[in-house]
């Protein structure tokens, strides 16, 4: 049995996504839960393209074990196309199994994206990336109003999950607001599954 922890699953090719995931995580730790960290392969037009099974640098590649067993997840993507990644969708596709089984029902989930314009897709993308969290039947925890850097902020932040804008060429670091939305929504999502499931004895 290992000590609940909360997935923190993304993809991310020019790393901002996968920043943000590393402040999601702290957030998560802040509250002393275990977060971990895991990204998807690439996925490829070449039929016979094989991504190595361990990364050369990053997080580890998600297992259906890791999915399976957290006690909540943050999901985070790029934007393409005012969408999430090919790679993380098809992730979440070979999830069948685990709705037939019910294995995520009444978990908690939150959402991140990073994007090159402010206003290039972030809400559209977070809530596609609900869709398939809700057919989980996951408890979606977003970000509320009270949380003064989702009124203040200048980039990213939105109520449907945190976001990023890492401009034209992707070199915007996070700022400060970005920066707190991304830890208190692992903190949030941390308390809210210890809340729904606290530890034995
Ligand atoms: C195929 C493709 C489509 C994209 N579509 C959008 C888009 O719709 N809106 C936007 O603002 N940025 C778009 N981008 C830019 C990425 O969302 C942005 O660079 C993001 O910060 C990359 O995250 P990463 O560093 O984690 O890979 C797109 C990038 C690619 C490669």
């Amino acid at each position: 049995m290992t000590a609940p922890y909360i997935l923190v699953l993304f993809y991310s090719r020019n790393g901002a996504t996968a920043e943000m995931a590393r402040q999601i995580a702290r957030g998560v730790e802040m509250t002393g839960m275990e977060a971990r960290l895991r990204t998807v392969p690439a996925v490829s037009t070449d039929c016979e393209a094989v991504a190595p099974s361990i990364p050369e640098a990053g997080a580890l590649y998600a297992t259906l074990d890791d999915l399976k067993n957290c006690a909540g997840l943050a999901l985070g993507s790029p934007t393409r196309f005012g969408n999430m990644a090919a790679p993380l969708k098809y992730f979440l596709d070979g999830t069948s199994n685990l709705w037939l089984t019910g294995a995520l029902v009444g978990k908690p989930a939150s959402v991140f994206t990073s994007t090159a314009s402010l206003h290039g897709g972030q809400e559209t993308t977070l809530l596609s990336m609900l869709l398939p969290l809700l057919h989980h039947g996951m408890l979606i925890s977003g970000l509320p109003y009270s949380e003064a850097a989702l009124i203040e902020t200048r980039g990213g932040g939105t109520p449907y999950g945190a976001s990023h804008h890492a401009g034209a060429d992707g070199k915007r670091a996070l700022d400060e607001h970005e920066t707190t939305l991304c830890r208190s929504l692992g903190q949030r999502l941390a308390k809210t599954a210890l809340l729904l499931d606290p530890p034995k004895g």
